[in-house]
């Protein structure tokens, strides 16, 4: 294991940290559960619970995965043999094919919105219509579906270096650019400012159990924990880095990326007199229509879909790589064996998330159709499940203080304090097993 790859910067790792967290995630779902929550209310509720929360298990999984040099599954085994720990490390494994098998989709629909907007969308496009006809055929999702899971394969299968952190450092300035011209022409048209007020002036009354329920999915879906993405990445990370500066810039810049997204999203929205609160549909519905009526959409919306395909592509390699350094560490495949393999597999159980708008369309579990069923598994029960059980262990059986010992191997900027024993051990799994509570009682209640 001693010639296990290692990033070769702290800018590659902390790009490829980044990636994985900004992706649809930001774009896609934060805009639509911000708007249906309220606006500014919910960024200020979500905020805190990224730093309750999210802040001490994105260190707590860096730590594990920098001092085991393993997927979460070995890690676990490593560090606390002869246990069932490890079945921490293995419903990580199990959550990332769950979520890439979804997630792909989503993207291939956004890969196939770069051309429509190019070539198909006009004013008079009746955008829901199309929207629905559009998921419901079966050739071109499928079809997307295999070009974005194709893609996702060849950057994994040429490893951590030359793959994964050769990509990231090139695809995040490149999305930052992309984003900050997507403001610019929002914030600049006629009426755009009660978006933005929209966005930041908070309305109290807004706020319901579910705005919490919510927050917290957000913000362990947004910031890839709870399955050990971060072990993995963690893992490849030498001893040069202090984990406390990392773990912050990569929290600083996916939130960030989902309060850029809002600005990009919310005055063009208000200004051209759409409502912000068309749910998951706001991206492939409202926007597209935005875009329609605005001067140079076409060039527009080819530029948002493209955004939203690069910022999938980052994370959906962090999802691949997930179960891949399992396979390449525990059970000896080369890494493109596991690649082709496992991407292959993930391709065929994310076809049911299609069927599941067509032929399969009358399948309903606690009311949901397939995908929502994968990402309400996946994002409502694993993740936090898999945090909660990472806290416990780091706070409880690890200790908090080799947590911060790992942490702190090298001298950072700010170092990690006592402090953090208080969030890992109380803090963040009391407000998880809170959260998750009220999540399945009204879940199986309402
Ligand atoms: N963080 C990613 C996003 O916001 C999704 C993701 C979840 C990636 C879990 C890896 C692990 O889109």
């Amino acid at each position: 294991m001693n010639n296990r790859e290692n990033w070769t910067s702290r800018f590659g790792f902390i790009m490829a940290a980044s990636g994985s967290a900004i992706g649809l995630g930001n774009i896609w779902r934060f805009p639509y559960i911000t708007g249906t929550n309220g606006g500014a209310v919910f960024l200020l509720i979500y905020l805190a619970i990224v730093f309750l929360i999210g802040y001490p298990i994105i260190i707590a999984e860096m730590t594990i995965g920098r001092r085991t040099q393993k997927n979460p599954i070995g890690a676990f085994r490593a560090l606390a043999p002869e246990s069932p720990w490890w079945l921490v490390g293995a419903l990580g494994v199990m959550s990332g094919f769950i979520i890439l098998s979804f997630y792909s989709v989503v993207a291939g629909w956004a890969m196939a919105y770069i051309f429509k907007s190019i070539s198909t969308f006009t004013v008079n496009t009746g955008f829901a219509e199309f929207f629905s006809t559009y998921i419901s055929s079966l050739g071109e999702p499928i079809f997307w579906h295999a070009v974005f899971m194709l893609m996702t394969i060849l950057i994994v299968s040429a490893g951590v270096v030359e793959g994964i952190q050769k990509i990231v450092k090139i695809l995040m300035p490149l999305l930052f650019l992309i984003i900050v011209f997507l403001i610019i022409r929002s914030i600049s048209l006629p009426g755009s400012m009660d978006g933005v007020n929209f966005y930041l002036k908070p309305d109290f009354s807004k706020i319901t159990l579910q705005t919490f329920t919510d927050a917290i999915s957000q913000s362990f879906f947004t910031l890839s924990l709870g399955m050990g993405t971060m072990i993995t990445y963690g893992s490849y990370l030498s001893n040069k880095e202090n984990i406390n500066d990392s773990a912050a810039y990569v929290i600083f810049f996916d939130t960030l990326f989902a309060i850029l997204a809002g600005f990009a999203i919310f005055p063009a929205v208000f200004a051209l007199g759409f409502s912000p609160e068309a749910g998951p549909g706001l991206t492939f519905i409202t926007l597209p229509a935005v875009f329609a009526e605005m001067p140079m959409g076409s060039i527009f919306g080819a530029s948002f879909f493209i955004l939203i395909t690069i910022a999938a592509l980052t994370s959906s390699i962090s999802l691949l790589e997930v179960v891949v350094a399992y396979l390449v560490d525990e059970k000896s495949w080369t890494r493109k064996k596991a690649s082709y393999i496992i991407g292959g597999i993930i391709f065929l159980t994310g076809i049911p998330t299609i069927l599941g708008y067509s032929i399969w369309s009358d399948f309903r579990f606690l009311g949901m159709d397939i995908l929502d069923t994968y990402d309400w598994f996946a994002n409502s029960l694993f993740l936090p499940i898999g945090g909660l059980f990472i806290s416990i262990y780091v706070g409880y059986i690890w200790k908090a203080n080799n947590a911060i010992k790992e942490a702190n191997k090298a001298d950072g900027l700010i170092l990690l304090g006592n402090w953090y024993a208080i969030l890992i051990k109380y803090i963040a799994p009391a407000a998880i097993i809170l959260i998750l509570a009220i999540n399945l009682w009204q879940t199986f209640a309402g």
